[in-house]
């Protein structure tokens, strides 16, 4: 396991205020939470810094073209961050926007004492600029007379500005990189870095615009003629908003920055600019700069042009908050790109939460509201053989021991695999303990009571490593599972025995209810519908074919046979109570003369769950078993282990 840090503060990138937020920017911020939850989780004290990035060309851009200022246009779009934030149950410590008196005057002060120390000087630049980059380029910079970095048309410029003399920190650059892995993140990153420093020499920065260009800006302290260049400016807000030139204990304590997480499109100002400013203003460096992917729609870039840009609030409010950081969270490796389409989403959503981890914890708390009066049983070991319960408790935890090392290597996606891959095991358990079985037998209370006990321990486990990704839902299972303590902490989870035997257990409703979406000629960059009601069922078509709406129309179900009887004056019937996952059904079959009723108890059977109830010889009939028939023998359609009840058979 990797030593827990003494600190964490970990940054997002401070936002554009030019046009409302999107999946990027909600991506970056949920990973730089669940990075902050999983801090705190570790007792780690831990400070969350984001916020807005609100002066430079875009935005006046963007002011200009509706009509407002600048400043109206900054306090508008401010508040559509902070509001999705709100909603995607970000936990920031901090927010900074550029604009505020504490961060203005941060930067003045620094940019002061830099042109003091002659690390900043006054020149006549000639170049090239991009709009959209926001940077200035030189001739030999350019790709096809266009800006190297997006791709658009750049504007020829000659002009008075001022320089830092950023080109005489290359060789320490390079140095630093090399010596220090782990200082940019993931290793390719670093080498893109230092790719572009040993293949150039690299130019001292511009770091001011004539404001009779642009005004929109933080004047120069020493030329009023001046305002600052909008990458110099947002950068200081790593410093700024903890304390620097202003609270010395503040900064003290946080900085130097656990991790800078940013996009790889921002790669070059966080691993050239950033440090050697920070080395001119003889500031630690931050001890890492993690630079992830882009979500793309399918294959192909986000972009507002074509109409594909996916927007957080609309897949909140089809699917929740605490799925849509799942899906983010579990689908990007971090470091690469990854695809969002919702079709994708779904999958994942009806697999992962729908049908492992919401059916297992429906299926403790069913249990024991059946089978231990709806109170948390006694976790004591008696007189039996408790190797399952061992060994799947060495599993779970064995995951809760590598979380740290996880963390700490950015393998979010893996480590929430992990997690759920823990989640099956519960679920397999089960089908091996078979509770439901031993319930019948007589003397088995405390075996019952040891089985449950353990499956629930197990599940507060996952539930508390999960928590940092879904909070509200891991939190209502918490409170399912009768704990009173609100957050999950790291040192209690390893332990055995912290449910309270005797709390009332509460069942949650339906932690995550399937997604049933029908099959539709789509393109995948469609906009999220809301779930459909299913069709109703139409007659076949005169040649016999039915539609795949008509198939989807029938529900099968996997479902547990928990009890079976012989009914009497019906030979060829059998009674059977089944689990279905989130309930118990009554079945009548045909197929007393191929089984006889205690063959069939455990077994993993298929049902058609959305059957009409009807009577046969006067017993009702809560649905129909699959099973094949050919000449005498019928066999019952079953599913192979590893699938619990209630699953989904398509
Ligand atoms: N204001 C600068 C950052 C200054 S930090 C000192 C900026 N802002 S931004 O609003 O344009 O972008 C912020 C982040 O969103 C970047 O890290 C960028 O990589 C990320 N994303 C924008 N679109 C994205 C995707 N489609 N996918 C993932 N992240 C992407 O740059």
């Amino acid at each position: 396991m990797s030593e827990k840090p003494s600190k964490y503060y970990v940054t997002t990138p401070i936002y554009y205020v030019n046009d409302k937020p999107h999946i990027g920017h909600s991506y970056t911020t949920i990973l730089a939470d669940v990075l902050a939850n999983y801090h705190r989780l570790l007792d780690v004290p831990t400070y969350f810094l984001t916020g807005t990035d609100e002066h430079g060309q875009k935005v006046q851009q963007a002011a200009d073209a509706n009509g407002i200022t600048p400043q109206e246009q900054c306090d508008q779009t401010v508040v559509r961050f902070q509001e999705l934030w709100k909603r995607l149950e970000i936990t920031h410590d901090d927010f900074i926007r550029t604009t505020e008196e504490r961060h203005k005057s941060v930067v003045q002060a620094t940019l002061q004492d830099l042109y003091d120390r002659d690390e900043i000087y006054k020149a006549e630049y000639e170049g090239w600029y991009c709009v959209g980059c926001e940077r200035f380029f030189t001739e030999k910079d350019l790709v096809d007379g266009n800006c190297p970095e997006c791709g658009r048309k750049v504007d020829s410029i000659v002009e008075s500005n001022y320089f830092f003399r950023m080109s005489k920190y290359q060789d320490w650059l390079i140095q630093y990189i090399e010596e220090n892995t782990g200082f940019i993140q993931p290793a390719f990153r670093a080498n893109e870095t230092l790719g572009f420093l040993k293949n150039k020499e690299l130019q001292d920065l511009c770091i001011s615009r004539p404001k009779s260009r642009l005004a929109w800006g933080i004047e120069l302290p020493f030329d009023s003629d001046f305002v600052t260049y909008v990458w110099f400016d947002a950068l200081i807000n790593y410093v700024s908003a903890v304390g620097y030139k202003s609270d010395e204990e503040q900064f003290k304590k946080w900085w130097p920055c656990s991790c800078h997480l940013i996009g790889k499109d921002i790669l070059t100002t966080h691993t050239v600019y950033w440090p050697t400013m920070l080395k001119a203003m003889g500031v630690e460096m931050p001890q890492s700069i993690f630079a992830h992917g882009w979500w793309l729609t399918g294959r192909t870039k986000m972009s507002k042009s074509l109409g594909n840009v996916v927007n957080p609030m609309d897949m909140i409010d089809s699917y929740g908050v605490d799925a849509f950081r799942y899906f983010l969270i579990a689908e990007m490796t971090l470091g690469q790109d990854a695809s969002f389409t919702e079709e994708a989403f779904v999958k994942r959503y009806n697999s992962d939460l729908a049908n492992d981890l919401g059916n297992v914890a429906s299926r403790v708390l069913n249990m024991i509201s059946r089978y231990c009066d709806g109170k948390i049983p006694e976790g004591v070991k008696a007189d039996f053989d408790t190797m399952l319960e061992d060994a799947l408790w060495g599993e779970v935890t064995a995951v809760a021991e590598n979380m740290t090392a996880m963390i700490s290597d950015m393998k979010l996606d893996a480590s929430v695999a992990q997690v759920m891959g823990a989640v099956r095991k519960i679920n397999v358990y089960l089908q091996e303990r078979a509770p439901w079985s031993l319930a019948k037998e007589n003397g088995t209370e405390a075996q019952v009571a040891y089985c449950l006990y353990s499956a629930a321990e197990c599940l507060r486990v996952c539930a508390a490593l999960l928590y940092p990704v879904m909070p509200e839902k891991m939190l209502a299972l918490r409170t399912a599972l009768g704990m009173s303590d609100a957050k999950p902490q790291m040192d209690k989870l390893t332990k055995f025995g912290v449910l309270e035997s005797g709390a009332a257990v509460s069942q949650p409703g339906a932690l995550f209810p399937r997604i049933e979406r029908e099959k539709k000629e789509e393109k995948s960059d469609e906009k999220p519908k809301k779930q459909q009601p299913p069709k109703k069922k139409k007659e076949p078509a005169a040649d016999g074919l039915i539609t795949f709406d008509q198939v989807m129309a029938v529900n099968l179900k996997t479902a547990v046979v928990l009890e079976a009887s012989a009914i009497e004056g019906a030979d060829k019937l059998l009674k059977l109570q089944v689990d279905l996952g989130d309930e118990k059904r009554q079945l009548v079959a045909g197929i007393a003369q191929h089984y006889k009723p205690e063959e069939l108890i455990g077994k993993t059977i298929v049902v058609v769950a959305n059957l009409k109830p009807a009577k046969l010889r006067g017993v009702e009939s809560q649905g129909m078993l699959l099973a094949a028939s050919s000449g005498d023998s019928l066999k019952l359609v079953t599913v192979e282990g590893g699938i619990g009840p209630g699953a989904s058979v398509k």
